[in-house]
């Protein structure tokens, strides 16, 4: 075989005889079938599949029709094309698609080894090839009796020890037993992390706030910004406040910035006993030689693992801040609603599987369309940070340019995720995607029953999505304007063509459940649209650069001295201004 199109790492022949051995062992039996069909995936790039190429025809055909033809070509649609899976409905019958569509973007699926994929992800094979790891968020929600091999080891005990300990943590924070130096119970709590040690910690914060401990506080610091941890602190009392430095390697540059602030801050309150440290810092992290270093005990130190990345993280250690509001039994509930959508992206067939359909439209309409964007539009103020937290899932992970073979690639990945709780967008940008000149496919998430219950309300935020995605679709022509009797040179102003699509997903209640579901969607819509591509969405080197480069102009602007520059001329006299000015 020729292993330069081999989609993962070349497997030694040692390690199949291993696997033959073993063969009583059904995991290694599965991993060892995942690897022989793999090794018939030879193809050099997915728009010279079969299906890809049938797509490009199909698109032509059908990039004419309206939304409106297909609804009258076809009047049950809406209630033909929808998934109802872990308590989630998808109605995606508003997307630009006929059952020929589904049809050769589920070919497309197959001859790309969708299945073959996913069962490489679950069974924790290295899929993350370029740092020769595995991508396991998954096996961070598996039971307690499962088994999920990692060079060689089980790490589901590992997992549930882990969750035992910050069990046990936030009880005694939550409960006032868990004192700080002074003898005061904690009452506020202060995540420093940045990226993932954050965006997952600060929207399931904002999301599940409806359950959360209201006598505790929750701050969250991410940027290096000094206004950030400035204004986190302002009015908190040192004595009453537990950090929590969240941070997978525990030497990013924000979060140790910040991290050695507030010890700084605490420290002018309550002095350099290192008991001071020990019961006001926690940390969280895979890295205990520099959490020692920074003065934490380890074991005040929750640990995860290489093979969950920052992104995939909310549902490790990384939700401690979680835990602490919600408790730890809504925290097994979330975790829950994570494995529920796990096992139905697993298991279900392709046509009836929600991350996957959404992943195939998106591909329809970022490879054929050629749609940059995708708007998630939450019904549900709670979720304010969701899409923020989706921008980082969706666009660390497949703003990629090179396939898993090393190739660029010759067609589009990643699109750009963005969106706002409605009805407030209605108010801003909507303008833009029903009229303006871009393709924008949206995703409409709304929830049947209401948290906060004040009459009339709910029922009119929900009239808003159904309304907004009604009038995307079917749009109004210039002849029901004139209809209304608006004049002529007016009409093609208020003309909305129709024509975009969109996906309404209703779920029953906000819930830590129904959010693990919603999450865990995404991820694996991510993970679909990556298998497509052919790309690696687990590795982030697009953000190193622009570290190296703040480590090397740091010193450059501290520098008491004039310092000799050899950047570009307008890097050289950016830092020369700078300096000039600075304080
Ligand atoms: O932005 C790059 C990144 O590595 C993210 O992937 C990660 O979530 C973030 O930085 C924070 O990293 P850490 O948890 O190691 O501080």
């Amino acid at each position: 075989m020729n292993f330069q199109y081999w989609p993962y790492r070349k497997i030694p022949d040692a390690e199949i005889a291993t696997t033959h051995l073993v063969a009583s062992n059904t995991v290694h039996l599965i991993c060892f079938l995942i690897k022989e069909t793999l090794m018939k995936t030879e193809y050099s790039s997915i728009t010279a599949l079969p299906s890809w190429q049938a797509l490009q025809n199909h698109y032509q055909e059908i990039k004419d029709h309206h939304l409106r033809e297909l609804f009258q070509d076809d009047p049950l649609r809406g209630e033909r094309l929808f998934v109802e899976a872990t308590d989630l409905y998808l109605d995606y019958s508003k997307n630009r698609i006929t059952d020929q569509t589904i049809q050769l973007l589920l070919q497309l699926a197959n001859e790309c080894h969708l299945k073959e994929r996913i069962e490489a992800m679950f069974v924790g094979q290295k899929i993350n090839t370029t740092e020769d790891r595995a991508a396991l968020h998954t096996a961070l929600r598996a039971p307690k009796d499962a088994s999920i091999t990692v060079d060689g080891k089980n790490v589901v005990p590992e997992i549930h020890d882990v969750l035992d300990k910050m069990s046990d943590f936030c009880d005694k924070v939550r409960s006032g037993m868990w004192l700080g130096h002074t003898g005061k119970p904690i009452r506020s709590i202060v995540n420093i992390g940045i990226g993932g040690s954050d965006l997952g910690p600060v929207m399931a914060y904002e999301a599940l706030k409806f359950y959360s401990d209201r006598k505790l506080t929750f701050r969250f610091v991410s940027n290096i910004d000094a206004t950030d941890l400035v204004e986190a602190t302002l009015d908190l009392d040192p004595a009453e406040t537990l950090f929590i430095v969240s941070s997978k390697t525990f030497t990013t540059l924000e979060t140790m910035t910040n991290a050695r602030s507030a010890k700084d801050w605490l420290q002018k309150s309550l002095g350099t006993d290192p008991q001071a440290i020990a019961k006001h810092f926690v940390a969280v992290s895979t890295n205990a030689e520099e959490v020692t270093k920074f003065g934490i005990d380890t074991n005040h130190m929750f640990g995860f693992w290489d093979w969950v990345g920052g992104r995939y993280s909310m549902d490790s250690a990384i939700g401690l801040s979680t835990m602490l509001a919600i408790g730890p039994e809504n925290f097994q509930k979330l975790l829950n609603g994570f494995r529920e959508m796990d096992d139905h992206f697993r298991s279900a067939p392709f046509e009836q599987n929600m991350p996957v359909l959404m992943g195939l439209l998106s591909i329809w309409y970022i490879n054929f369309f050629g749609a940059q964007t995708v708007a998630v539009l939450p019904y549900e103020c709670y979720l304010k940070r969701f899409p923020a937290y989706l921008q980082q899932l969706t666009m660390e992970s497949n703003g990629k340019h090179i396939k898993l073979n090393g190739q660029p690639v010759d067609y589009n990945t990643g699109a750009l995720y963005w969106g706002e709780p409605g009805t407030n967008g209605q108010h801003s940008f909507y303008q833009l995607i029903h009229q303006g000149t871009h393709l924008i496919p949206c995703d409409f998430i709304a929830f049947d029953q209401a948290l906060n219950k004040l009459e009339h309300h709910h029922d009119m935020l929900v009239a808003n999505v159904f309304a907004q995605a009604e009038a995307l679709a079917f749009g109004k022509t210039i002849e029901e304007v004139k209809m209304e009797g608006v004049a002529d040179s007016l009409a093609p102003h208020r003309v909305f063509e129709g024509n975009r699509p969109s996906n309404t997903i209703l779920v029953k209640r906000l819930t830590p459940e129904s959010l693990g579901k919603l999450v865990a969607l995404y991820e694996h819509i991510v993970f679909t649209q990556g298998a497509i591509w052919n790309i690696n969405s687990f590795d982030q080197w697009g953000v190193e650069l622009g570290k190296a480069l703040a480590q090397q102009i740091i010193p450059e602007l501290e520098n008491p001295q004039e310092p000799v520059l050899h950047h570009d001329d307008s890097t050289n006299t950016l830092i020369q201004y700078y300096r000039k000015y600075r304080k």
